[in-house]
């Protein structure tokens, strides 16, 4: 059933599990998310970025709202970073139940204008709105120390964000990137995220975590209620068409079947399963 995701991340935060929210390019993508939630008995999110978005336009929009309706279990549609105005403008009217406004490419005094005018129109429409503090980096990207440091998020500018914007849900960055981690494995703050929950907590918003392929569930323990994953799903729809001769039909269904393995094991991950 269509759900919202207020919802979703209420029951997450009190039940001690996180929702993944997972991005999907087509109908294969939503409903490889929607079996794969059928399966696990879990809650999901199917999330449209806007390079997907461009892509498939309103159809691709209306296959997540309708996969979403004919499931069994809560699904939500959320549109993923919204870096212009212009495109969340457009993403208001589309069926979205949740937006994410990317200002993380602004200064802080920018980036709380731009999340407050969206903020507001939002809820207007009684959408849930995150928005992210901090800067994300990419794995490409090659930091100096310094540079790396300069993106975490700051607790004390969280606050001010918080209170100046009235998001509902705060995307932080605490090292976690979108993307493959070094073989190393992920090098994150824990430290700043327990800061950074124990702020969320008090102002009563949401703690989301971007470049989730990759991450372990020890950080639901520590508040964050959703998961964003694009790499490994891809990944697995990118790895199924290997075999071009196979007919069209059936590198759809494994494309699908590949990428509901990928996102039901995310769910098992998060502790979403057996919760719808
Ligand atoms: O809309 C936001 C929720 O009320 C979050 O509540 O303080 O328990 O994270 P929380
Ligand atoms: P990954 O590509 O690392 O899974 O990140 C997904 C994401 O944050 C989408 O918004
Ligand atoms: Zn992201
Ligand atoms: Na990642």
């Amino acid at each position: 059933r269509l759900s919202s995701t207020k919802e979703l991340l209420l029951n997450a935060e009190r039940g001690g599990y996180a929702v993944g929210a997972f991005n999907v390019y087509n109908m294969e993508g939503a409903e490889a998310v929607v079996a794969a939630a059928e399966e696990e008995n879990s809650p999901a999110i199917l999330q449209i970025h806007p390079s997907a978005l461009k892509q498939g336009g309103i159809p691709l929009v209306a296959c997540c709202v309708s996969a979403a309706e004919q499931a069994n279990v809560p699904i939500t549609v959320h549109f993923d970073h919204g870096t212009s105005k212009q495109e969340l403008v457009e993403a208001l009217d589309l069926g979205f139940d949740s937006l994410m406004v990317d200002g993380s490419h602004l200064s802080l005094k920018d980036n709380i204008t731009y999340t407050k005018y969206i903020s507001l129109l939002a809820h207007s429409k009684y959408m849930l709105v995150e928005a992210e503090l901090g800067r994300l980096s990419g794995t490409e990207d090659d930091l100096t120390v310094e540079d790396y440091e300069a993106r975490l998020t700051d607790v004390n500018q969280a606050e001010e964000f918080i209170d100046e914007t009235g998001i509902d849900a705060l995307a932080v960055c605490i090292g976690n990137v979108h993307g493959k981690y070094p073989a190393s494995g992920p090098n994150l703050r824990l430290v700043l995220l327990k800061d950074l929950h124990a702020l969320s907590s008090k102002k009563g918003v949401f703690l989301v975590l971007h470049g989730a392929s990759g991450l372990s569930e020890e950080l639901i323990k520590r508040g964050v209620t959703k998961f964003n994953v694009n790499t490994e799903v891809r990944k697995a729809y990118m790895n199924s068409l290997s075999n071009p001769k196979q007919d069209l039909v059936h590198v759809m269904a494994s494309a699908k079947e590949a990428m509901k393995a990928v996102v039901a094991e995310k769910m098992r991950l998060f502790g979403s399963s057996g919760k719808a």
